[in-house]
């Protein structure tokens, strides 16, 4: 699956740092820690009319992120939304529309590693685009376990949501290569992790059980289905998998803010039904719900 450009996106706003500008003149630095490190910490959000699905929890994540990364001048979540609010009414747009925000840790003095020479603030990027949801989620993706791994906390811990995403880029080349549409990542035990985008979740005997978090983002579209589970008395837990275990499931599925919920169809060459009648029941209450889940930027 490969997204493609759309002209409706030709001439976006994008806001940069404290003002809009159009989509041929919205640059960084070459000396912003973005470019010399990766040194940033993202979100993407999907808005609908209704407003901006799981927005607190999603800028709490981005400010959590960038805590833990030490960054000096966290933007206030009242700063963020007037951004992400002046950006869409900028673009006219109130739904079919996904945000990638960026906070980088901002320019520096001279090219460098060291946070010290960060000296001009950091940098928030909101870049609202026309995207409807990302995967066909009526066919279904096919998928290639991947050598690279997902970190776990030992080497850069996963609940960071930054923007070093080589290993994650590394998994999804490999897939491409494979001619399928993601990459499952293994943690560094042989344990699920993920899929390079996006969280997994199997269905079997009437169960829902999904990885532990401990070598993936935990996902805020994640959250939402555990939550609207428990809601509905549907039984879900987290646990260590094995890939054996979703080649053998009833049902497989993806959740993220790109895509939402999409049926898993293959793994390895293994087919997958996308029919079974819970994970059919759980992909429609979602998307039930999820306007529900919407937040106003007002
Ligand atoms: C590696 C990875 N996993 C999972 C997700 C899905 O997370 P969310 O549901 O918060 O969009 C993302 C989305 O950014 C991601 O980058």
């Amino acid at each position: 699956m490969l997204q493609k450009s759309n002209p409706k996106n030709d001439n976006i706003q994008v806001f940069i740092k404290d003002k809009l500008y159009p989509r041929s003149e919205a640059k960084v630095s070459v000396f912003d820690s973005s470019v010399q490190g990766g040194d940033a910490v993202w979100e993407g959000l999907r808005v609908y009319p209704e407003g901006v699905v799981c927005l607190e929890k999603h800028l709490t994540r981005l400010q959590e992120s960038a805590k833990t990364l030490a960054f000096v001048d966290i933007p206030s979540k009242e700063f963020i939304k007037k951004a992400i609010k002046q950006t869409l009414d900028a673009n006219d747009m109130n739904d079919d529309t996904h945000i990638r925000l960026t906070l980088t840790r901002g320019e520096k003095i001279t090219s460098g590693m060291d946070p010290r020479l960060n000296q001009s603030g950091s940098c928030l990027i909101v870049l609202a685009e026309w995207k409807p949801l990302v995967y066909d989620n009526d066919h279904g993706i096919k998928v290639i376990s991947t050598s690279q791994r997902r970190n776990s906390p030992q080497f850069l811990d996963s609940k960071i949501h930054h923007n070093n995403l080589l290993n994650n880029i590394i998994a999804k080349i490999q897939a491409n290569v494979a001619g399928k549409d993601a990459g499952l990542m293994l943690d560094e035990r042989g344990f699920i992790a993920e899929l390079n985008g996006s969280n997994l979740f199997m269905v079997k005997n009437e169960k829902v059980v999904t990885p532990f978090a401990h070598a993936c983002l935990p996902g805020i579209t994640r959250n939402s289905v555990i939550e609207m589970c428990k809601k509905h008395d549907i039984e879900i837990s987290e646990a260590d998998i094995t890939l054996s275990q979703f080649y053998n499931a009833d049902g497989v599925f993806a959740t993220g803010t790109m895509g939402e919920l999409t049926p898993v169809v293959e793994i390895d060459g293994r087919s997958i039904s996308k029919d079974d009648s819970l994970q059919k029941k759980i992909i429609s209450l979602f998307k039930k719900e999820v306007r529900g889940l919407c937040e106003k930027l007002d």
